[in-house]
């Protein structure tokens, strides 16, 4: 069975570097999947209010538990969404997404989107530090913020995010943004980190691919993982699911790092942050 490294986030907790996204996992196939994902040797799953299978990782992760894993090795995010923002709908918020997931606590929790015109994200912000100060959550964080959005909750809040989720893949390489978090101990998290799918016919990875005997899908995840990004793919079957854990045991060279830099063409596979509300 294959593992994931883990990272220390900036609060000295530990998670994986690389997790199972589980968007658009209907939520009839979640719990299958997740418990597929965690007997590949997953311990870290991403889901969100937003994707209506929370029920469905609660109880992959309730029946891990109850074959012997320990809670404490597993790693559950969560976000609360767009249509909750604001301290107390927040508050609601986290308790609707844990009755959901049917956990005592959960390991992170993020603001799915800053959504700007709203302007609430410092109200939601400071309830996701009340449930950090009430140990509900052991870590809290943002996702989708640009580099306008942290700085005006570092001016208002007194918990640095310990993670920003946000678009990142080759095409979309986030300097700016990377470079912000690097200054400020935030970890990058990608979503989206194959751009869904849409970069793995990319002739110069299928290149790289073919050298080191491997798929496009594990040449993506290897440059994240060498770009020190945390990584939360999604696949719908075992063997893609397996095989996008088995990204360690080799390394790109410097050059073949260099090529996929030079990828970058500000691609986009969902939304611009700042006009989501
Ligand atoms: N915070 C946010 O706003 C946000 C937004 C989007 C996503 N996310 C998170 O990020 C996770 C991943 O993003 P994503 O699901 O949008 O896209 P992704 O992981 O970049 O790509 C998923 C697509 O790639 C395919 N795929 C996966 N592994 C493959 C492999 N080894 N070979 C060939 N194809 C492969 C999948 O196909 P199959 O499913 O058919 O196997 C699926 O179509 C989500 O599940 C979610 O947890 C967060």
């Amino acid at each position: 069975m294959h593992s994931s490294p883990k990272v220390t986030l900036n609060n000295g907790v530990l998670m994986d570097a690389l997790g199972y996204g589980v968007y658009k996992v209907p939520a009839q196939d979640c719990a299958d999947l997740v418990s597929t994902a965690l007997d590949a040797g997953y311990r870290s799953v991403d889901t969100a209010a937003l994707y209506g299978n929370e029920e469905g990782v609660g109880a992959a992760i309730r029946a891990a538990v109850a074959t012997g894993t320990p809670r404490e090795d597993l790693f559950v995010t969560s976000k609360v969404w767009n249509d909750h923002h604001g301290y107390d709908a927040t508050l609601r918020a986290f308790d609707e997404s844990m009755e959901r997931l049917g956990l005592d606590s959960l390991d992170l929790f993020l603001i799915h989107w800053p959504c700007p015109e709203q302007g609430l994200f410092i109200p939601t912000y400071k309830a996701l530090e009340t449930l950090y100060g009430e140990g509900r959550v052991r870590a809290i964080g943002v996702s989708n913020f640009e580099p306008e959005h942290l700085r005006q909750l570092l001016d208002a809040c007194d918990v640095v995010p310990a993670v920003n989720q946000i678009e990142l893949h080759p095409w979309l390489q986030q300097r700016e943004l990377r470079a912000l978090h690097a200054e400020l101990g935030i970890a990058t998290q990608a979503w989206s980190p194959l751009a869904r799918g849409g970069l793995l016919d990319d002739p110069d990875l299928a290149g790289i691919a073919a050298l080191h005997g491997r798929s496009v899908a594990q040449i993506v995840l290897r440059w994240h993982i060498q770009s020190g990004h945390l990584v939360i793919p999604k696949a719908s079957s075992a063997q893609r699911i397996s095989e996008n854990l088995r990204v360690f045991d080799f390394a790109l060279s410097a050059a073949q790092m260099d090529t996929i830099a030079a990828m970058d063409r500000g691609h986009r596979s969902g939304s611009n942050p700042t006009q989501v509300n």
